[in-house]
């Protein structure tokens, strides 16, 4: 970490944790607590914590770091079965105000509650029967519930909508993280606006390194790509995004119907913003031999389910699972987008996926981070 120490003259030390809180402490101490900077005797010093840009981000384990960390209303990234999020006390003004401005993320677009057990949905939220019936179903998992908030739920967190949405993390590193600081955590998918989101530790430090103190390191996601958004209505459900949790799967469950939200430029869930998890490299989806002949010269990466393509010589093929299995592309595709987007190439073309299950997803994702849309 970087300090500036100035000489003072009253005898009294300040130290300063700029994202930690802030505490005060007198030289004299008996445990100034780790991570504090102990001056040598007699040397009264004050000590800044240099802005948000250079603080230092580390990689951890330490389930006990990352509670203390967020207890102070500091930002820590935590691992989920989907992808990483970037979380925060959702019950603190000055922790949600730091995740927008760590993601650079527009105020509209609220953020998502993750809470430990079925049982605290309703400490934030009106429940419904059906409702109901689709927690039990599917939390802990990637399914995220939209629901008429109750007061207690900060406007910040749900951009002044009278609903909030709450999801149940199916990562045990997580659920014992939310069960240790004993409050909700908002949590965005850790990675800058409008990027791809991460799916290891390593990415979210890509993104976000020198923005928050601390990434909590549960290993690589198992869903790979974000969760489900559904929301009761009357008679039918609404999926306002598509994720490991299908349509069918929700019919099979409540017996309602399933109709799929709409894209729109003032979106009720900006996941459904068009140009999203975008990479750097423009990318085109669709037929890729049609797409090849398209772009003749180009150097690409072409990505596929199963297929083999032949590509030229600077080109690259990622086949996402040989032995097409559609959980196993999932879990691979945003990891192959952010290697592809640090290659040497000048454009992505993806193939259209199967458009069942997760493959939709799949499919969603890729559209939205097509060139035409940016
Ligand atoms: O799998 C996931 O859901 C991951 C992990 C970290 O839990 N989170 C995630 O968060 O993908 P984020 O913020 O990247 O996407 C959440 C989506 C956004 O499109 C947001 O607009 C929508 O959920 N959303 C959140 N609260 C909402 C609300 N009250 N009303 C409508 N949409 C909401
Ligand atoms: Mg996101």
């Amino acid at each position: 970490m970087i300090f500036h120490r100035e000489r003072l003259s009253p005898a009294i030390l300040l130290f300063r944790e700029f994202h930690a809180g802030c505490y005060i402490r007198s030289r004299n101490h008996p445990d100034p607590g780790p991570g504090t900077v102990v001056p040598e005797r007699d040397t009264p010093i004050i000590v800044h914590f240099v802005p948000n840009s250079l603080m230092q981000t580390i990689i951890g384990q330490d389930i006990a770091v990352a509670a203390s960390l967020l207890r102070k209303d500091a930002l820590v990234a935590i691992p989920t079965e989907t992808v990483y999020g970037l979380a925060g006390n959702a019950l603190h003004e000055a922790a949600v105000v730091a995740i927008y401005e760590a993601k650079n993320r527009p105020r509209f677009n609220p953020l998502i509650l993750h809470v430990a057990d079925i049982a605290d949905i309703e400490t934030y939220a009106f429940v419904d029967a059906v409702s109901r019936q689709l927690a039990q179903a599917f939390m802990p998992g990637p399914f995220t519930l939209l629901l008429r908030k109750k007061e207690i739920v900060p406007e910040l967190v749900t951009a002044g909508s009278d609903k909030v949405a709450i999801r149940i993390p199916a990562h045990e590193v997580s659920r014992e993280l939310l069960r240790r600081v004993g409050f909700p955590l908002a949590a965005p998918s850790a990675n800058p606006f409008g990027y791809v989101s991460p799916t290891t530790a390593t990415h979210v430090l890509q993104g976000l390194n020198g923005k928050i103190p601390y990434i909590l390191d549960g290993g690589p996601c198992q869903v790979g790509v974000e969760s489900s958004i559904a929301e009761v209505s009357g008679d039918k459900v609404i999926l306002h995004r598509a994720g490991g949790i299908s349509a069918e799967m929700i019919t099979a469950v409540t017996g309602l119907p399933v109709v799929t939200g709409i894209h729109t430029a003032t979106p009720s869930t900006p996941g459904q913003l068009k140009s999203h998890y975008a990479t750097r490299i423009p990318l085109y989806k669709g037929d890729v031999p049609a797409l090849m002949k398209q772009f003749p010269d180009k150097r690409m990466a072409v990505i596929s389910f199963t297929r083999s393509y032949p590509v030229a010589i600077g080109s690259h093929l990622f086949i996402l699972s040989p032995a097409g299995n559609i959980s196993e592309a999932a879990q691979k595709l945003f990891a192959t987008m952010r290697r592809i987007d640090e290659m040497d190439v000048d454009l992505i073309l993806a193939e259209d996926f199967p458009d069942t299950g997760i493959g939709k997803a799949i499919n969603d994702r890729l559209n939205r981070a097509q060139a035409i849309h940016k």
